[in-house]
């Protein structure tokens, strides 16, 4: 294998593509197109309340890509534990939680390990501007930057496997949590990207984000709504081959 086929299988490994549709077969047919170049594919809310757990045995049975549960839990510790416990059933590998409530709640995650589920810890959703903190009661002067990076060491010390962050923060988690924690960036726009202005404020490169310290990085956008969706996916993975080139 070349260099380059290295790069670009790691590559593809770091490619987790937003299935942001509305039903299994939107689903299905973007998997299809896909799957060569995507290493994971995201299932959020929409796709999930609207398809149950039938939409996951779809992924799989279209791919052998990773699958990643975004349903961002936010509850009790006994019933996030609980839904962690029945998502561990459907052989995904990523799941998020909120880390908003503290240590308890992201400590169910510890046991997860073993049973090959990664659960990540969503920092600040990437529609939180700062100016609206001290609204929701944190002190004045706070800035997005910490609070995500406070999130993060409180995720680590409880045993998440990593966190989602926007691209601004992945340098600084690094640093702080070490090699070994996962950070996964959504908020991915390439600069050639067609996607005009939307809701994504704290926005990067898939060469920016990779070159921060990104372990995976999500996109979704950019590759649904590009002309061609396989051409747009194999253009990214040329830029996060790039970014991993050794200087
Ligand atoms: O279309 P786009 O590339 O903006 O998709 C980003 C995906 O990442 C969406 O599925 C969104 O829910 C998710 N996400 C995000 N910001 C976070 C966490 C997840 O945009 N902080």
């Amino acid at each position: 294998m070349t260099i380059e086929n290295t790069l670009l299988k790691e590559a593809k490994n770091r490619l987790i593509f937003a299935l942001d549709v509305p039903g299994r077969k939107e689903a299905e047919s973007c998997v299809k197109q896909l799957w060569k170049s995507v290493g994971c594919f995201k299932v959020g809310l929409e796709l999930f309340i609207k398809e149950g757990p039938d939409v996951l045995k779809a992924v799989r049975d279209n791919s052998s890509a990773d699958i990643f549960l975004d349903l961002k839990l936010h509850d009790i510790p006994a019933t996030v534990q609980k839904a962690l416990d029945s998502a561990s059933a459907h052989e995904v590998r990523f799941i998020t939680v909120h880390s908003c409530e503290g240590q308890a709640m992201l400590e169910t995650a510890g046991e997860m390990h073993s049973r090959g589920l990664n659960v990540l810890a969503i920092t600040v959703l990437t529609s939180l501007s700062e100016k609206e903190l001290p609204a929701l009661g944190f002190r004045e002067g706070l800035t997005l930057h910490q609070l995500a990076l406070d999130r993060a060491a409180l995720a680590k010390e409880a045993g998440c496997a990593g966190v989602v962050c926007s691209g601004n923060e992945v340098a600084g988690i690094k640093a702080q949590c070490g090699p070994d924690f996962k950070v996964v960036v959504p908020g991915i726009r390439p600069d050639w990207s067609e996607v005009g202005k939307d809701d994504q404020s704290r926005i990067t490169t898939p060469g920016q984000a990779i070159e921060r310290g990104a372990d995976l990085i999500v996109v979704g956008r950019p590759i649904r709504n590009a002309k061609d969706p396989k051409q747009a996916a194999d253009r990214i993975l040329q830029e996060i081959a790039q970014s991993l080139q050794p200087a």
